[in-house]
């Protein structure tokens, strides 16, 4: 049996089972001989009666924790409620341990600014709040002294936030490896490569499409993936001729979706464009032109 006060934050356990459905916390608002009354996450007044399954919130689930780890309700509902609870205080990043799970604000947030990427330049992780910096930081700084390659894995469904992620992390790394050096170069110059390669938007968000159909899948007005339609555009007709590629009309999976074209957007142009990056990225001459062997896999999917 469990005594309640008002002001006690419980859990309130899901009326039905269900893969998706996970206790949600409240608040006590009211106790008087036997009635309790408690208003839960979602605002909603919800009456107990002796039927439903309540437990007292451990403290570190009240206040919310900046690392999981040390949550005492170490469990599902525990974790979505504490990344809720930041979320709700444009607090979007959290620690478990050494990964960092963020939460997409959806709005541009003053949280990436020179001061912030010198202020966690440099530290241990934990010792400032969570924060994409400080995992690009520990990377950066483990990189020099250890003297190994790092590797940081971004994962997360269509529009959580990945690119923009890699972004931040590249423009941390830009700006601590010294503003006019060849690193920082080839660390911007990565930019124009990922942007050909992202899942076109223009529906943004609104429909959620399994990333392995988008090349041969497209709704009415979309666009396969922006590569395609620059290299149609931008290799040289002899290019063309030597990987006997026709243009961008002439095939299926770069038109079922209606229009090739994008306003404001020259292919041609950023064909140059990641062709130089690909350059200063020191991808290959092999890979980059004579047999352009990335491009040959772009060829033989636009040929399935
Ligand atoms: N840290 C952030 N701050 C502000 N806005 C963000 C942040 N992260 C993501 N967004 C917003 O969410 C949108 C989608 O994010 P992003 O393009 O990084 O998703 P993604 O995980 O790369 O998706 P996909 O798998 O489809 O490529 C961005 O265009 C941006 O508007
Ligand atoms: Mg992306």
């Amino acid at each position: 049996m469990v005594i309640l006060s008002k002001g006690d934050h419980v859990w309130l356990e899901p009326e039905t089972k269900g893969e998706f459905n996970v206790a949600i916390g409240g608040r006590v608002k009211f106790t008087q001989s036997g009635k309790i009354q408690v208003i839960d996450d979602d605002g909603k007044e919800v009456w107990l009666d002796g039927k439903t399954q309540i437990k007292h919130m451990h403290p570190t689930s009240v206040e919310g924790i900046e690392d999981m780890i040390g949550l005492g309700d170490l469990n599902e509902a525990g974790i979505l409620r504490n990344l809720f609870t930041r979320y709700m205080e444009n607090l979007i990043y959290t620690f478990t341990g050494s990964i960092l799970v963020a939460v997409n604000p959806y709005q541009v947030l003053p949280i990436y600014t020179s001061e912030q990427i010198k202020l966690y330049s440099d530290r241990k992780i934990g010792e400032l709040p969570p924060h994409v910096f400080a995992i690009a930081d520990n990377s950066y700084y483990n990189m020099k002294r250890y003297r190994h390659d790092q590797c940081i894995i971004i994962s997360g469904e269509s529009g959580a936030g990945k690119t923009e992620s890699t972004k931040l992390i590249l423009q941390f790394l830009a700006a601590v490896s010294g503003h006019h050096s060849w690193i920082a170069q080839q660390i911007l110059e990565a930019n124009p490569i990922m942007e050909a390669f992202e899942m076109p938007r223009p529906l943004e968000m609104t429909i959620l499409v399994d990333l392995k159909s988008r090349i041969v899948n497209q709704a009415h007005d979309e666009r396969n993936y922006h590569i395609f339609y620059c290299m149609l555009a931008g290799l040289s007709a002899d290019e063309r001729k030597q990987l006997d590629l026709k243009d961008a009309t002439h095939y299926y999976y770069l038109t079922q979706g209606g229009d090739i074209n994008v306003e404001q957007r020259d292919g041609g142009k950023e064909f140059a464009d990641i062709r130089s990056a690909m350059k200063v990225l020191t991808f290959s001459d092999a890979e980059k032109s004579g047999k352009y062997s990335k491009f040959c896999l772009f060829y033989f999917i636009l040929e399935i």
